[in-house]
């Protein structure tokens, strides 16, 4: 991970928010390598999801009238319980903190949250700790020693923490004026279901997408951008008629998994992890995260959840309006289900990032070989998909490098190396990943011909310069 990073910074995909103020915490800024790759994750995953006849696209705004967040359960749900270090000041989730502890005390403490919830519960998980703790952290205080600072009994008792980022809408800073910084893009979506419906004429099934900033004021941000406070989500929300909803949400499943195996992750680094029937969130019938094994485990890249008929049902009940849909072949109304895809840009940009990341050998020009490393992003992805580098600066050979540049770049990204011996300026596109290097040589001056090479195999070939756009085109498709 420290390779990674650092590489993200060096050459301009990731820079810490703020960094010359010492940074803010779960906040991270995408540099100009960073930023098109970003942008091709968001552009391919909007090929996919909307340039088809049953999914419409929708850009909702992030602030929304509260009602919705109460509607959604999120005002009430949406919470972890924490504690507090009343020496040191560290916050911890509870689970976490827990986690974090000796065996000694994790055991101790697993017999405490046995012998009071009931005898019956077999497994101290996630779950039962959260509820646990949340009624009865002041029980053990006197137990648990802070992972932070050594004290031990020092916490104060466990409060329900909402994840969702308060404001207030206008000049006055009142309960009236309170608005939400929205914890995710799904409820622009649920809002909208009965505009798009209309607008549209689509029949169901039928699909809503958007991309867009997602923010939780995480307690734990980790693992760079992983868990992060502002973050970008590609959610999808397909309305179905009920009955047809495990079948649709199979097909979303394999869908869903294969579009990540399309971009270059191998499949036998994604997994499928079911929710467990108890661990299932307030709104889901059923649901799986994609995870994808990045250096320090398998974590979620995605979720795919059948969210019933919840959402439509809640928003139905607190505004009053229907959101329904009239079956006209059967002659028969009901409020649809939901199948939703929901897949991270900003957690799926650290997992294409990662699984790119490599150190391998290259040729010298004396003959030996070193470790470069590289990055083998997918073509579609890559943030540079092409350098144009002329042999030496004389002869001609920049001016026909810069005007081969100028061309492509109506078409794609590209970027004009002319400083360094060629094998540097290899190296240096291998760390960016980009997947084709032009040279312009004597011989183009001769038979208008350039010397493309590919990153991943570092083959050479010759073909005509007016070839080099089609050539590039042809990777990147295909
Ligand atoms: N609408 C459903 C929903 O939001 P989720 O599992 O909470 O479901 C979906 O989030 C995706 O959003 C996750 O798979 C992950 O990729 C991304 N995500 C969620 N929280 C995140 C965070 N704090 N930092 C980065 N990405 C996050």
């Amino acid at each position: 991970m420290d390779k990674i990073v650092s590489l993200a910074k060096r050459r301009g995909f990731v820079f810490q928010s703020s960094e010359i103020y010492g940074g803010l915490n779960g906040c991270w800024d995408f540099g100009p390598l960073g930023v098109e790759l970003l942008n091709n994750i968001k552009q391919a995953w909007w090929q996919a999801m909307t340039y088809r006849d049953d999914v419409e696209g929708l850009d909702a705004s992030i602030l929304m009238h509260p009602k919705v967040w109460e509607a959604s359960g999120h005002v009430e749900n949406f919470t972890d319980p924490m504690v507090d270090c009343k020496q040191c000041k560290a916050r911890y989730r509870v689970d976490l903190l827990f986690e974090s502890l000796p065996k000694k005390s994790k055991k101790h403490i697993e017999d405490k949250i046995k012998a009071t919830l009931n005898s019956e519960v077999a497994e101290v998980n996630e779950i039962t700790i959260n509820n646990y703790f949340s009624d009865n952290i002041d029980h053990f205080t006197a137990d648990i020693t802070c992972p932070t600072c050594g004290n031990t009994g020092t916490f104060t008792n466990a409060r329900k923490f909402n994840l969702m980022f308060k404001t207030y809408i206008g000049a006055i800073e009142s309960e009236d004026s309170i608005a939400y910084l929205r914890p995710e893009t799904a409820q622009g979506i649920f809002v909208n279901y009965g505009n798009v419906k209309e607008s549209t004429r689509q029949k169901l099934p039928f699909g809503i997408a958007q991309i867009g900033k997602a923010f939780r004021n995480e307690i734990n941000t980790k693992n760079f951008l992983f868990r992060v406070r502002e973050f970008e989500q590609m959610e999808m929300q397909y309305f179905v008629k009920p009955g047809s909803d495990d079948e649709l949400y199979n097909e979303w499943k394999e869908r869903r998994i294969q579009w990540w195996v399309d971009l270059g992750i191998k499949r036998e680094n994604l997994n499928f992890a079911p929710h467990p029937a108890d661990k299932l969130a307030h709104y889901a019938k059923a649901a799986v995260d994609i995870e994808f094994k990045f250096p320090f485990g398998f974590g979620e890249i995605e979720g795919i959840h059948n969210r019933s008929d919840f959402d439509l049902s809640q928003h139905t009940k607190f505004s009053g309006k229907k959101l329904d849909y009239y079956d006209e072949q059967n002659k028969e109304r009901f409020i649809p289900y939901v199948i939703e895809t929901s897949a991270g840009a900003t957690r799926g940009f650290m997992a294409f990032l990662c699984n790119a990341f490599d150190e391998d050998e290259a040729p010298t020009s004396e003959g030996k070989s070193e470790v470069r490393t590289v990055l083998h992003f997918h073509p579609k992805l890559a943030p540079i998909k092409c350098a144009v580098f002329p042999l030496v600066n004389k002869d001609g050979l920049q001016e026909i490098s810069q005007n081969i540049t100028a061309d492509l770049q109506n078409t794609f990204k590209v970027f004009y190396d002319d400083s360094g011996a060629v094998g540097r300026r290899y190296r240096r596109q291998d760390e960016c990943g980009t997947p084709f290097c032009v040279t312009v040589d004597y011989d183009t001056l001769k038979d208008n011909t350039v010397t493309i090479r590919e990153r991943d195999s570092m083959q050479q070939e010759r073909i005509h310069k007016d070839k080099i756009k089609m050539y590039v085109m042809e990777k990147m498709m295909g």
